[in-house]
């Protein structure tokens, strides 16, 4: 079975498929920003991006993501360390103290500001509602997600902008393939 971590492709040992893919990703991957912290899957700690979407994972076996795209913390910072703004932004607002609900925070931030870049500061606490944080009190998370909403909004409008430019092209080239015809004709 294979499965997709991070835009690495895993191909995982018949050994480990009925292994906590939590256990998996930190023991056999190395990848100890997810964290396992109630263990029953209601805090929130867990949470990684499946398929773009957020899931906790403290209580799902390896054998239930094949084929799966998970995008764990680690895989949010440029390749070269560079932290993503969401995560810079956590950073600046002081919203990380023991940091244990972090990397599921942020994930579930990401998958959230993908969706909805332009966020009240309501609609950024109704996301974040079920992730629990006993140390920060909320709000220095909800302002360092509303800090990195500009960010996705740019996100937006270049991926707006490279549709509408391959849009233009593709309607370029029926129009030079329909004049072609018309000139053999
Ligand atoms: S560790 Fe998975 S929800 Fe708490
Ligand atoms: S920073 Fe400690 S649980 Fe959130």
């Amino acid at each position: 079975m294979k499965l997709f971590v991070n835009n690495r492709e895993i191909e995982v040992p018949a050994s480990a498929m009925q292994k906590r893919i939590v256990e998996f990703l930190r023991e056999d991957l190395d990848l100890t920003g997810t964290k396992n912290a109630c263990d029953i899957g209601a805090c929130g700690a867990c949470t990684i991006l499946v398929n773009d979407e957020p899931l906790r994972i403290c209580v799902k076996l390896v054998k239930d993501f094949a084929g799966a795209r998970i995008l764990t913390i680690e895989g949010l910072a440029a390749p070269d360390g560079t932290l993503h703004p969401l995560q810079q932004a956590f950073l600046d607002c002081g919203a990380i103290q023991c940091g244990y609900c972090t990397p599921g925070m942020v994930l579930t931030a990401h998958a959230f500001l993908l969706k909805n870049p332009r966020p009240t500061r309501d609609q950024i606490r109704q996301a974040i509602f079920k992730n629990l944080c006993r140390c920060t009190g909320y709000q220095q998370i909800i302002d360092a997600i509303e800090k990195a909403a500009p960010h996705y909004q740019r996100e937006e409008r270049g991926l707006q902008a490279a549709s509408a430019s391959e849009k233009a092209e593709t309607q370029k080239s029926s129009n030079d393939s329909e004049l072609a015809g018309v000139e053999a004709g």
